[in-house]
């Protein structure tokens, strides 16, 4: 992470802001400390230094979880925890890869053959998804190879983005080395495609903002098409993320991938119910979209048309009038065979209600009333109790946390990410926020000498930040 006196002394040595692809590209004589120590780093490795820097932020999304690939909008800020990388274009066809922290190990390949394990997914695989989403929007025939040294400050597997921030910042080097432009929102759209490279149905929040953030302002950000509209956090607030210390395993990734089916099979039957065109519907949005109503009224017709009942594949099929094999084939993607049952009312029902919590998060920030930190606060409650009890991706010690944020004066809290593990985020009145930390820190990591070893990563405050970035020396 850049600490703030680095940031102050980036942007006094900050000469001739020009645009590179919409991306800010920052002359800095006198490194900071750390893009000098990464330089120092790259010349022992490699034999020579660094031609240019990128940096990807991570993110804490504020409200509306679950519900980007569904198609609605989502609230997220960058925080100032990144991926950095040391670049060098050079002659060889080849990819190498390696990382300051030695837990992860170098990697080399061809630039013309790049295979991405989905079964294992190493760190390099990320870096791969974006390596390969611009050499093939592009159609690259004659890639330049690259030297590569990264330095992460994410938490991994903590909600926090560090993933898409390696594929974002991966794409940014690419694009850069091959001295290629895009607009932020291109290169958004290009690594949430490419990301899917490893699996994961993810639906662009994370990569949006990576681009999309800047300083001291939230984004609200709307798909298809994609955009991003400040969203200015009222004073007196404080947002603090705390790692509830439960990493997001594989498991967790699986879940997600069943809600992202869940969804989808929900929209085919809120469909086929209304008469519409089910076969081509695959996102929540668009029932809304193409029925015209708001957001209150998909509340009720989902009242009116799925059970709480989980529902089998059989069922499914009878109300969708085809067969198990058509289901398996034309719906279920190749990961989810196997999965027998499907929540379809509480996942539909978490979605359009947190998609209304979003704009109404929104529109309180927007016209400032005198109790907004009460009313955004009763938003993030009401959206951690959804994701607990409809969504079902909370897990014990994220309850827990949210639980101790919110006795020890968070005016709200909830989990921020896919959830079963990861980070909460909690709005903490800026006056309490010493004893707030202090409270919390002896309440949920003090108790505990996992959670101690880690505790200095794990409770921090945080602002909006800014996005992706890069930098050449002066
Ligand atoms: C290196 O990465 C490992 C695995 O993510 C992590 O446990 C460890 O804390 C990291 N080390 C440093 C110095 O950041
Ligand atoms: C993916 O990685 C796993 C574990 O490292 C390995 O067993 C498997 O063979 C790899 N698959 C491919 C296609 O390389
Ligand atoms: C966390 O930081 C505090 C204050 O800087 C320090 O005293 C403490 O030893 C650190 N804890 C760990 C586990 O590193």
């Amino acid at each position: 992470m850049l600490q703030e006196a680095e940031l102050n002394s980036l942007q006094e040595t900050l000469k001739l802001p020009v645009f590179y692809a919409n991306i800010v590209l920052l002359n800095v004589s006198n490194l900071p400390f750390r893009l000098q120590k990464l330089k120092e780093m790259f010349i022992s490795k490699f034999g020579s230094a660094p031609k240019f820097y990128a940096r990807a932020p991570g993110r804490v999304n504020l409200i509306g979880e679950h519900i980007d690939y569904c198609g609605y909008a989502v609230l997220p800020m960058a925080i100032e925890q990144d991926i950095l990388i040391a670049v060098e274009p050079v002659q060889t066809q080849v990819v190498q890869l390696a990382n300051t922290n030695s837990s992860y190990l170098d990697f080399t390949t061809s630039v013309n053959n790049v295979q991405i394990n989905k079964t294992k997914p190493q760190w390099h695989n990320y870096f791969l998804c974006g390596l390969k989403g611009i050499q093939e929007h592009f159609g690259l025939n004659n890639p330049t190879g690259i030297n590569c040294l990264l330095d992460g400050t994410i938490p991994p597997s903590s909600g926090l983005s560090s993933s898409s921030a390696l594929v974002c910042c991966a794409g940014l080097v690419t694009l850069r080395a091959n001295g290629k432009t895009l607009s932020k929102v291109e290169l958004a759209e290009i690594c949430t495609k490419s990301e899917r490279y490893i699996g994961t149905e993810g639906g662009g929040m994370d990569q949006s903002i990576s681009f999309l953030a800047e300083e001291g302002t939230a984004k609200l950000i709307e798909f298809s098409p994609l955009r991003a509209t400040d969203v200015r956090l009222p004073s007196g607030a404080t947002f603090v993320i705390a790692n509830s210390c439960v990493e997001m395993n594989k498991a967790a990734t699986s879940h997600y991938n069943i809600r992202v089916m869940e969804c989808r099979l929900a929209t085919k039957l809120l469909s086929k119910s209304k008469g519409l065109e089910w076969k081509n519907m695959l996102r929540l949005h668009d029932v809304q979209t193409k029925l015209g109503v708001s957001l209150e009224e998909m509340l009720t017709i989902v009242e009116e048309v799925l059970h709480p009942e989980p529902y089998s594949a059989e069922e499914i099929c009878k109300c969708l009038g085809i067969t198990l094999e058509e289901l398996r084939s034309q719906i279920l993607s190749q990961n989810m065979q196997d999965v027998s049952t499907f929540k379809l009312h509480q996942r539909a029902k978490h979605v359009y209600s947190e998609a209304a919590r979003v704009l109404e998060f929104k529109k309180i920030c927007s016209e400032a009333p005198a109790n907004a930190l009460q009313l955004l606060g009763e938003l993030m409650k009401q959206s951690h109790i959804s994701c607990r009890e409809m969504y079902e991706c909370s897990c014990p010690e994220l309850d827990r946390l949210v639980d101790i944020c919110l006795q020890f004066g968070a005016i709200g809290s909830r989990l921020t990410g896919a959830g079963w593990g990861g980070c909460t985020v909690s709005m903490v009145p800026t006056d309490k926020l010493n004893t707030f930390l202090k409270n919390v820190k002896k309440a949920y990591y003090q108790t505990d000498g996992q959670r101690l070893a880690v505790e200095n990563n794990s409770l921090f405050a945080t602002k909006p930040g800014r996005g992706a970035l890069v930098f050449v020396e002066a």
